[in-house]
């Protein structure tokens, strides 16, 4: 095995070797299908595992990142031949989009491991053989509800009006000879193991939905397809007539993307490995891989980390459902940085969240443009207009502040091991606040003039602050928190959480202010930018608000769609009657300095006597339409009921042409 899997010219791990002191970390992603384009939903599992990562570094673990993409299956040969492609064309397109959209994000995979790269398939063949070997697969027929999108059988429990749950579509009937791999053997050991360590499938609601499909006997899992159906899979090492089914091969990409069984490592990255996952595909890593693991002789991963879906519109984003927002978009508009920070700050891991433009605005201009950019605008403002830009000498340091960051250090291996993106950032942020709040009260703009040791303190103690914030955020936000870090004058290194402690600033360094670190976005900006995913306000909704506040708006528009409509005040100057209607009146009006004509079907309420010198409301803005041959350039309002009509009047004394709001 070591030799094949070495000729077999394998993408070379690029973690150095293990030391000894340093404990190994190993994150992953799942792999992608490549039938369809990167989207945000598919980007936020991959942001958190860099994140996660990041961290782990950061706390001093030797961590390796794996993400890549499943390229096998009927799905992907389905795409293929709609666009009149073999199978490995398509699968080099859409997996090189992957891979050059990540760096774009700044995530960094150590590896990026796809499942037709030839070491994966040689794990692949080599872990069937096995199981092969010792018994635990049989042949046999099977009939079953196939669905395509999830490349599962699924039983009739799971399906919702006999249509799978996440794609809406009516599985297949397949009955077919085929491979099963004897899952039902090791069902009651997973029960225990899951039993006596609850923390290995979380959150706790996912742990309950693993331990209910295991309430009911596990079917055994069909492992083949025949070739004469699907040949685009990796070939069966015990019959050629069939290839892998495509989660069994997709699976092991967790084993062969750490080098299984080809170099020393693997073990120890194995033995703390964190898979996190979206809520879609928690039976397949909940069940089948620990089975198939338990069944190879390893052990099962540290923790299976699962989280909610990304909702637009109240659907999931993806291809099939809903809007797959694209991520390239939203990092012109708002900057890599602050797209990274906005999905970790928004989602708890766990939960669903609602995607909204609107509420991203607010969140970068709140927490990055004022409470931290602003800080450091002002702090590098006063430093160079007061100390010729050297960050100068603290006589004291600033007990609220330090003990605040000292909770805070000592709190971050906690959330990240937990994946408490969200805590991590808010108590940083609240930290940043205090300091704003610090700023403010002191007021170092006018000790300057009286106290210049103060003042020079008290500039120190917030460039401390600032300091520290930037590398607690540097996993989240590599790129401005380097910038940042720059700007304060600190080399760039790998850092370290020990380096966060107060204390550590570099007297005498120089500080450049720059432009803004985080310049504020302006609304109608961002909504042009972004004019196709803006959700008439619907979306900005928190998930424990959202069914209340989808009921009461449903129907409704938003206040942005409102103020298209442009009312004004005007006056009627003429009237007629429009020959062989007994329904249409044209009346030439005024709207302030601007004479305009209007048809309104008011003739049967009005003579054309009684609107002469009349004060009405019109829509000014509406596109001029033609009525028995006469422009109207405009509408009137009126109310109306059972078979009266009046038209709306407005105070007398308003000038013709006034806007109404
Ligand atoms: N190929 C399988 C996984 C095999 S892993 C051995 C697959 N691929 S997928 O392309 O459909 O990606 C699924 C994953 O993408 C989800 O589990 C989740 O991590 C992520 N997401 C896709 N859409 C998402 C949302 N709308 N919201 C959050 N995550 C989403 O399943």
């Amino acid at each position: 095995m070591k030799e094949t899997l070495k000729d077999l010219g394998r993408q070379v791990m690029t973690a150095a070797k293990i030391s000894k002191n340093m404990k190994s970390y190993y994150v992953t992603t799942p792999i992608y299908y490549v039938n369809s384009d990167p989207h945000i939903g598919t980007a936020y599992t991959t942001i958190l595992a860099d994140t996660a990562a990041r961290y782990q570094r950061l706390l001093g673990r030797d961590a390796y990142f794996l993400t890549g993409t499943d390229e096998h299956g009927d799905k992907i040969a389905k795409a293929a031949a709609a666009k009149g492609l073999t199978p490995q064309q398509f699968v080099d397109d859409i997996s090189g989009r992957f891979r050059t959209l990540w760096p774009q994000l700044y995530v960094m995979p150590d590896r990026f491991i796809r499942t037709t790269d030839p070491d994966h398939r040689a794990v692949v063949q080599s872990i069937l053989q096995k199981l092969h070997d010792q018994g635990d697969t049989y042949f046999g027929e099977y009939e079953g509800l196939y669905c395509t999108g999830c490349e599962r059988f699924r039983t009739e429990k799971e399906l919702v009006d006999g249509k799978c749950p996440d794609h809406g579509t009516v599985p297949e009937i397949v009955k077919e000879s085929n491979y099963f791999f004897r899952m039902s053997k090791y069902q009651e050991w997973w029960r225990d193991y899951i039993e006596k360590n609850p923390n290995v499938v979380r959150p706790e609601r996912y742990r309950n939905e693993v331990l209910g499909y295991l309430r009911d006997p596990l079917e055994d899992l069909c492992i083949s397809r025949p070739k004469e159906r699907l040949s685009w899979g990796i070939e069966l090492p015990f019959d050629k007539n069939y290839v892998t089914y495509v989660w069994f091969d997709a699976l092991l990409n967790y084993l062969s993307g750490i080098g299984y069984g080809d170099n020393d490592d693997w073990q120890e990255r194995w033995a703390n490995c964190e898979h996190l996952i979206g809520k879609d595909i928690v039976k397949p890593h909940g069940i089948y891989w620990p089975i198939m693991l338990h069944a190879a002789g390893l052990p099962v991963f540290k923790h299976l980390t699962v989280h909610g879906y990304w909702n637009f519109r109240d659907a999931k984003i993806s291809k099939s459902s809903g809007k797959p927002i694209a991520v390239e978009p939203l990092i012109s508009v708002f900057g890599v940085d602050a797209v990274r920070y906005f999905v970790l700050r928004e989602m708890v891991v766990g939960l669903d969240a609602s995607f909204s433009v609107e509420a991203m605005q607010k969140r970068i201009n709140s927490d990055l443009a004022n409470d931290l950019g602003n800080l450091f605008s002002r702090v590098a403002k006063l430093i160079g207009d007061h100390f010729e830009g050297t960050i100068p000498v603290a006589n004291h340091g600033e007990p609220e502040l330090e003990r605040m960051l000292g909770e805070l250090r000592g709190n971050v291996r906690m959330w990240a091991d937990e994946m408490k993106w969200h805590v991590l950032i808010e108590e940083t942020m609240q930290f940043i606040r205090a300091t704003n709040r610090y700023f403010e009260s002191s007021a170092p703009w006018g000790l300057v003039k009286t106290n210049r040791d103060e003042a020079a303190t008290v500039l120190r103690n917030c460039v401390e602050a600032l300091r520290a914030t930037a590398i607690l955020l540097y996993p989240i936000m590599p790129g401005k928190m380097t910038d940042l870090l720059t700007r304060i004058g600190e080399p760039i290194q790998n850092f370290k959480l020990e380096q966060t402690a107060w204390g550590h600033v570099r007297t005498r360094a120089k500080m450049k202010k720059g432009d803004a670190l985080f310049p504020r976005l302006e609304e109608t900006e961002v909504r042009t930018a972004l004019a196709d995913y803006i959700d008439g306000g619907k979306s900005n909704v928190t998930e424990q608000a959202a069914p209340i506040a989808r009921a009461a708006t449903d129907g409704m528009i938003s206040i942005e769609d409102f103020k298209k409509i442009e009312l004004r005040t005007a006056k009627v100057v003429e009237a007629e009657r429009i020959a062989g209607s007994d329904k249409l009146l044209k009346l030439q009006i005024e709207i302030g300095d601007e004479k305009r004509q209007i048809v309104a079907g008011i003739a049967l309420y009005y003579t054309p006597e009684q609107m002469i010198g009349r004060q009405v409301v019109v829509v000014a803005n509406l596109k001029p339409a033609k009525l028995r041959g006469e422009v109207s350039e405009g509408m009137l309002l009126a109310v109306k009921w059972d078979d009266k009509l009046e038209i709306l009047s407005t105070p007398e004394h308003a000038p013709s042409g006034a806007p109404i709001s």
